[in-house]
């Protein structure tokens, strides 16, 4: 009875995002495989579970048959999960169009060249409306199971219009929203055509969250250039409504690394791997296979440091996985013909016979594979132009305290500012500075890799995504109290 009086008294909790945890595989008329999603903010918002929760988003499949939609809502229902079905179309304008190909370059300072850029200005129109539908649908779901008290959760650049629907139609409701990305300077930002609509859309969330203090800054500062509010210390203020604007760095569930280093699935990978390498230090690179990662940049790095360390070529390998995402996108398939190059290029000039210097796995692994794979690696390279946090530099911390390997991290993911002082910081733009860092990070000795290692570990096992979403709700909940008392006064 005690466990049903604390179910009672857990906060109700429904998270919006784009993606749900799990993406769908149609496998018959009733029947679906369900595989675990990529990127941070799954994994972060996974390890999430002290509230109620039910999660609200796409299956990245499309279903147009009822028969279809009820089997699959069936599967989801059973883990907590709720799908919103997107019709093809929608998906292209607004995944793959606004989404991925508009905003996300944009939040990443990413310069599409002028001409890519004229060319998606033509498409744009349809692409902004699909946008706004997509998002009305999801409003839709989410009034359908929303019940008085909850607090809802809307995630990312892909719902910026959520909360304004939500709010029109429960003005009551208490609404955060939160980026997981970078948000980038007010001149960037500026050269977006539908610019004002989506930062008045995204205001009327109750509380704003961002990874850093910085992205929230720019936040800001868009909403004064650009729409003429006011900025305080607290937020941005609107004839009297101040809509709240915070940092809350995001972190990851560092237990259950910790925990399955210790089940002899994976100690029994650890040595296999070990043996595998054995003689050669191991670097090792996890990405989703994107533009913002810098693999082409980490990739030319690793050439540099091979060009001018012949002494360490048969002393080293690099292991880099590149998890395939977002395939239907132009610039996504670019991307992989020009690394898949390089990789040729470095393996042609550098293997032998018998051994190849980097293995690229088109792929991701299992979790058990991915623990043990950050468990005997001495290097990991992050090399992000941009990336709001970076939660693989976390887990691979995670898994380190065994063998306090280097993290070798871009000063433009969020995470420099957590774990930059245990990190090599590098600007992976210099290709110099990187390779220099590689033979910094190999050469380390072991007292400043304990040093390093202990200072990064603190912060990961303490900065958790518990920890952040605790932090978030609970602010969210104070500020809708504050609110209401000021209308009271
Ligand atoms: C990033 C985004 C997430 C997204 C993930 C994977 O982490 O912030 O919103 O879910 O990438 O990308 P995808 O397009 O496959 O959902």
């Amino acid at each position: 009875s005690e466990g049903i009086i604390k179910d009672e008294q857990r906060q109700r909790l429904l998270v919006v995002a784009n993606r749900l945890p799990v993406s769908a595989i149609r496998r018959g008329e009733n029947a679906w495989a369900l595989e675990l999603s990529a990127g941070g903010l799954v994994s972060a918002l996974l390890g999430v579970k002290q509230f109620e929760t039910t999660w609200i988003g796409w299956a990245g499949v499309n279903v147009q048959d009822d028969v279809g939609k009820e089997s699959l809502s069936r599967a989801l229902g059973e883990e907590g999960f709720v799908p919103v079905f997107l019709d093809e179309q929608t998906v292209d304008l607004y995944y793959n169009g606004y989404c991925n190909n508009v905003l996300w370059p944009l939040f990443h300072y990413i310069g599409l060249t002028q001409d890519d850029r004229l060319a998606a200005t033509r498409g744009l129109e349809a692409q902004f409306n699909a946008y706004k539908r997509a998002n009305s649908i999801f409003a839709q779901v989410v009034l359908s199971h929303y019940q008085k008290g909850d607090v809802v959760w809307c995630h990312d650049y892909h719902l910026m219009f959520l909360p304004r629907f939500l709010k029109e139609a429960k003005s009551e409701m208490k609404v955060g929203w939160f980026l997981h990305t970078p948000f980038p300077s007010s001149e960037i930002y500026r050269t977006l055509p539908q610019r004002s609509e989506l930062l008045q859309a995204v205001l009327k969330a109750d509380l704003i969250g961002f990874h850093t203090y910085d992205y929230a800054r720019h936040f800001v500062s868009a909403c004064t250039r650009i729409l003429g509010l006011e900025g305080t210390p607290d937020g941005v203020e609107d004839q009297g409504k101040l809509t709240r604007v915070a940092a809350f760095p995001i972190g990851i569930d560092a237990e259950r690394f910790v925990r399955a280093l210790h089940t002899s699935t994976v100690r029994n990978h650890i040595q296999e791997l070990s043996r595998r390498f054995s003689g050669r230090k191991v670097m090792l690179g996890v990405d989703r296979l994107d533009m913002i990662k810098g693999i082409p940049q980490k990739l030319l790095a690793f050439e540099k440091f091979l060009e001018d360390n012949p002494i360490w070529h048969d002393k080293v390998v690099m292991v880099q996985i590149a998890v395939p995402t977002r395939t239907d996108v132009h610039e996504y398939q670019k991307l992989s013909s020009q690394v898949h190059e390089i990789v040729g290029r470095i393996n042609g000039r550098f293997g032998t016979l018998t051994t190849v210097p980097i293995h690229h796995l088109d792929r991701s692994l299992e979790f058990y594979e991915l623990c043990a794979l950050y468990a005997i690696t001495d290097v990991l390279l992050v090399t992000s132009l941009r990336d709001g946090m970076n939660l693989v530099s976390y887990e691979y911390v995670a898994c380190q305290d065994q063998k306090k390997g280097v993290l070798v991290l871009s000063e433009f993911a969020g995470a420099a500012q957590s774990l930059g002082a245990g990190a090599i910081l590098i600007n992976p733009w210099n290709i110099v500075e990187a390779a220099c860092a590689i033979a910094d990070a190999l050469n380390m000795s072991e007292t400043e890799r304990q040093e390093r290692h202990r200072h990064n570990f603190i912060h990961v096992t303490s900065h958790t995504a518990q920890l952040w979403a605790d932090t978030f709700v609970s602010e969210l909940n104070d500020t809708v109290v504050e609110a209401e008392l000021r209308i009271l006064r």
